[in-house]
């Protein structure tokens, strides 16, 4: 089956492409004439991947997936979670995210952090939602060249070396949206039309 991701995000675009089976053909918002920014204004995940599959299908008129994702601090309260594309006040730049989390982060002993993802996915104008988390440490410097957002300065639990450094194999086994992603196959194998 084809199914539009709704993403504009082309890290996650590959990310996903690589997770999912044969059986589910991925249609990015590209290759349907979407290049504009889809509102994210919910204050949850799970509120900001309902918006993103909302609009896909009132404006384009197609069924879809879309993730919300985010970086949760426990000594931070669980932030920035919901506003991780835009901790540092500058949207979608990862430099100066990971700064300001360094910088929050000086002094703290407790380094638990995880990564969260939300799938929402509209099918046959009913709407569902899977959700994914890996748990781990924040680094104190940044370390590794892949990936994206916050990947050098995640260890997740069980590996000594950051998702950045760890690279994309290793990553979308174990990651937060490799978690919701399985969720979402299970359920499409099962319900698909
Ligand atoms: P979204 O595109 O609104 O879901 O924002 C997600 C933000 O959370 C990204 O811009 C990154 O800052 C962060 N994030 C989500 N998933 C990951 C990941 O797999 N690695 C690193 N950062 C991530």
């Amino acid at each position: 089956m084809k199914l539009v991701f709704a993403t504009n995000n082309t890290h996650k675009l590959e990310e996903v492409r690589a997770m999912l089976s044969d059986s589910i053909e991925i249609v990015s918002l590209k290759e349907i004439g979407c290049s504009e920014d889809i509102p994210e204004t919910a204050e949850t995940m799970e509120g900001n991947a309902l918006l993103k599959v909302r609009y896909i299908k009132e404006h384009y008129g197609y069924d879809c997936f879309a993730d919300d994702s985010g970086l949760e601090v426990e000594v931070l309260n669980n932030t920035p979670g919901v506003y991780s594309a835009r901790y540092s006040g500058i949207p979608h730049d990862a430099e100066a995210n990971m700064n300001k989390l360094l910088q929050e982060m000086e002094g703290k002993a407790n380094r638990k952090g995880r990564f969260r993802s939300v799938i929402a996915l509209l099918l046959n104008g009913e709407e569902y939602l899977f959700d994914g988390i890996v748990n781990g440490q924040i680094t104190k410097e940044k370390r590794g060249e892949n990936g994206f957002g916050y990947d050098p300065v995640f260890i997740p639990d069980d590996y000594t070396q950051t998702f950045a450094e760890l690279g994309d194999h290793i990553k979308n086994q174990i990651s937060h949206r490799a978690r919701a992603v399985a969720k979402l196959t299970a359920f499409l194998s099962t319900n698909s039309i």
